[in-house]
């Protein structure tokens, strides 16, 4: 196997004697995307702070590329975009862009990264008088323009409008084709999904679950099957011919949901059981479909609470 490019074990991390990083451990492999999953304050920003070298872990150990994150060695390497973008406000979008890549021994073309992120028409003005939204676009190129081997992307759409969003979204899927690894922190679900190869999902400073969305929504209760049918069908009737362990409700009325065995999947003889059954007693099962799982709802199994800021 192939050394993590990201490699952090037992980080704990307090602040005023608490702790908000909990002896947290992830890896990330090379030229993949992960996405550090969960509700403000769960402690994303201060653990991607320790691995960027700007904070100092109170225990665990953080390894960037092999290397401590405080290594000078690893400046060129990585690449950073802050939660909220800091930079030099009287210069001009674009002078800032071609500065940091003149740095950059292999940059990326600053003015195809002011376009992809939709930030021509404001090259020439000054960082200062950009929205908010251009800033963090701005500030997004200013972490890739060095072609990075990895990039710390905090909350990178946070604000951004959806055409912004997706902009983002693009330029990350990009830079992954390209072979460079991304971690990201966010609390939106849909961004985790589209982009994540994996997620990790922190709350309380410690790691909830792990895994590849897939594995994340497959696991547990995976299957539910929901129809709408005639309000006030007997329900627990329903569950004595289901296979035991299953679960059925209505709510609201005339909308069913069915769970598998255990939280199994909803396998052919629970699905031919429901139709048989609303057969049996006269009852159209219409608008039937099975949906997996969302992050959401895994998010809400493990924490008892929604993602919601
Ligand atoms: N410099 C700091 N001093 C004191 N508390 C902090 C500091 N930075 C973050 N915190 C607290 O640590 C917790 C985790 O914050 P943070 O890492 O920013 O979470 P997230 O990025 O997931 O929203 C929060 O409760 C926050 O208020
Ligand atoms: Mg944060």
């Amino acid at each position: 196997m192939t050394a993590p490019a990201l490699d952090v074990v037992g980080l704990v991390k307090s602040y005023g004697g608490r702790r908000v990083v909990d002896e947290l451990s992830l890896q990330v492999r090379p030229g993949t995307v992960l996405a550090l999953l969960g509700p403000n304050g769960a402690g994303k920003t201060t653990t991607v702070e320790v691995c960027q070298g700007f904070r100092s872990p109170e225990a665990g150990t953080v390894r960037v590329l092999g290397l401590s994150p405080r290594d000078p060695a690893l400046r060129p390497r990585i690449g950073v975009m802050p939660q909220a973008g800091g930079a030099y406000p009287g210069l001009r979008c674009g002078e800032m862009l071609h500065l940091v890549a003149a740095y950059a021994a292999h940059p990326l073309d600053p003015d195809d990264l002011l376009e992809r992120l939709g930030l021509q028409e404001v090259a020439r003005t000054a960082y200062r008088r950009l929205s908010g939204g251009q800033q963090q676009r701005l500030s997004l190129a200013l972490a890739v323009v060095g072609r990075p081997e990895l990039v710390f992307l905090d909350e990178p759409t946070a604000g951004l409008d959806p055409q912004a969003r997706h902009a983002t979204w693009e330029l990350v899927e990009a830079l992954r084709a390209d072979g460079v690894t991304t971690v990201l922190t966010t609390h939106l679900l849909d961004e985790a999904e589209r982009l994540a190869d994996n997620v990790v999902v922190v709350d309380h400073g410690r790691v909830v679950a792990a895994g590849t969305v897939q594995e994340l929504t497959s696991r547990g209760s995976t299957g539910q099957l929901r129809f709408a049918s005639t309000p006030g069908l007997d329900v627990d009737q329903l569950l004595t011919a289901l296979p035991p362990g299953c679960a059925a409700k209505e709510s609201p009325a005339g909308q069913y949901l069915v769970e598998g065995p255990h939280g199994a999947a909803i396998d052919p003889q629970v699905l031919a059981t429901v139709t048989a059954w609303c057969a049996t007693h006269d009852a159209m099962a219409a608008d039937l479909r099975i949906e997996s799982r969302s992050l959401e709802d895994v998010f809400l199994e493990l924490t008892g609470r929604g993602l919601r800021p």
